[in-house]
């Protein structure tokens, strides 16, 4: 017997961490996919769309300039009871812990309609930070059926709140799964700005250090956004053999003391968010990162990139454990301190190269799949949870 899968999503990361799983229910023989996108995002959205050619079943077309959190939400909810009804989903995916995360999750709840929900058990332990995924996530936890731990670490983290143990499968994160085919050492920047400079290669070392910059966090919006930038500024100012890429947010929140304080330097270049492969292209030739993104810090150990975390607490504690991350926060001297080491303490920078990725091994999407046919009865065995080393 068929089921029908419904996902929905809005923003570019889970555009980003669906795009596989949407790919393997739609090559799955007992499964039927449908694709709800509520454009919560609208450009960076569309970007990720056409990379993974999805073509929307509905597209709920929400976005508008400068929004608040209550308008998206209130907007999501009040188009869903008639894509549920339309869709008639067995099964509604939602994925990490977005506005739309939230909504989609309560509107299927509302429907009496069972939730699977990906990327789940990340925590903070901090219900402000980040805000207000934190609370998104431990909300759409609360409501779901099926709960897809990216690690051992989320897993435990849900058990420790009363989810139980059948419900939970360990299966990698999806975002692992996306990088597979991305990186190529002969690649072509499609972004005209990137595909003129000359970038560090990818396998020799490279007299000019290329570091990238993404920074769009809503609680780093304001001064910690300024301290941020000015930390940036100081440490291109000091050390002329780096330049600093950082593809800008359209959130003008965040564009505007871009502009004010990075623009106008020879060696900070700023560009439109890039198409996916375009930035992870780029970050594989960097020699450091420096954001407040949760997908990039789990991309990054792939390439073996050290990452600094522009933020007061991370739930990727993962990375943090193995060091391929480091806590540097949003001040200005301590941004300035973190980066100024990884470029003169070779020693410091070596350990924090590391090329083990503990956020997956690229077949996430087919573990969710055989969770999602055990759960149907499709199948008779329980898939494997996905366990690995240095998790815990
Ligand atoms: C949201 C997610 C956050 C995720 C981030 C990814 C929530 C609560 N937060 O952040 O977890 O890290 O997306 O980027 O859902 N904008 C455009 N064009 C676009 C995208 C955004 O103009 O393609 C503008 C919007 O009009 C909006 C602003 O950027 O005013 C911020 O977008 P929004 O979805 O509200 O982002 P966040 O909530 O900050
Ligand atoms: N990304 C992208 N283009 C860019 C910057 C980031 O495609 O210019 C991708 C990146 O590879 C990662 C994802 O966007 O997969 C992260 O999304 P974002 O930082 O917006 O959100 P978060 O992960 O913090 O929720």
């Amino acid at each position: 017997m068929t089921h029908r899968i419904v996902s929905v999503f809005g923003t570019r990361p889970e555009a980003i961490k669906m795009a596989p799983l949407v790919n393997a229910i739609d090559n799955s023989r007992n499964l039927d996919s449908s694709v709800v996108v509520t454009a919560q995002h609208r450009e960076m959205l569309d970007q990720v769309l056409e990379l993974f050619q999805i073509k929307p079943d509905k597209d709920l077309d929400v976005m508008k300039k400068r929004q608040s959190l209550s308008e998206i939400t209130t907007n999501v909810l009040l188009k869903m009871d008639e894509v549920i009804s339309s869709e008639k989903p067995d099964l509604l995916l939602v994925h990490g812990d977005t506005s739309t995360t939230f909504t989609a999750a309560l509107s299927a709840y509302y429907n009496k309609v069972p939730i699977g929900h990906v990327e789940a058990g990340l925590r903070t332990g901090d219900k402000y930070a980040p805000f207000p995924e934190e609370m998104n996530r431990n909300l759409v936890g609360s409501l779901a059926d099926l709960h897809f731990a990216p690690t051992v670490g989320a897993r435990d983290n849900l058990l420790s709140e009363g989810i139980p143990t059948d419900n939970i499968f360990v299966t990698g994160n999806t975002v692992v799964d996306a990088l597979k085919t991305s990186v190529q050492s002969d690649y072509k920047f499609s972004d005209e700005k990137l595909a003129n400079l000359a970038l560090p290669s990818l396998t020799s070392d490279n007299d000019t250090k290329l570091v990238t910059l993404e920074v769009h966090r809503r609680e780093n919006l304001g001064e910690p956004i300024e301290n941020i930038f000015k930390g940036v500024k100081k440490l291109v100012d000091d050390f002329p053999e780096i330049f600093v890429l950082f593809p800008v947010h359209r959130n003008p929140a965040v564009r505007e003391p871009a502009e004010r304080i990075l623009g106008n330097h020879e060696r900070i270049i700023l560009t439109d968010p890039l198409a996916t492969r375009d930035f992870h292209n780029l970050i594989a030739r960097s020699y450091m990162i420096l954001t407040d993104s949760g997908g990039i810090q789990e991309e990054a150990p792939s390439f073996g990139v050290p990452v600094l975390v522009l933020r007061n607490k991370t739930e990727r504690i993962e990375g943090l454990r193995q060091g391929t991350i480091l806590l540097t926060g949003n001040e200005t001297d301590r941004v300035y301190k973190d980066a100024s080491r990884l470029l003169t303490d070779g020693e410091f920078y070596n350990t924090m190269k590391n090329r083990q990725n503990p956020y997956g091994d690229g077949n996430a999407s087919k573990r969710i799949v055989d969770a999602i046919d055990y759960f149907f009865k499709n199948i008779d065995t329980r898939p494997k949870d996905y366990l690995v080393t240095g998790q815990d």
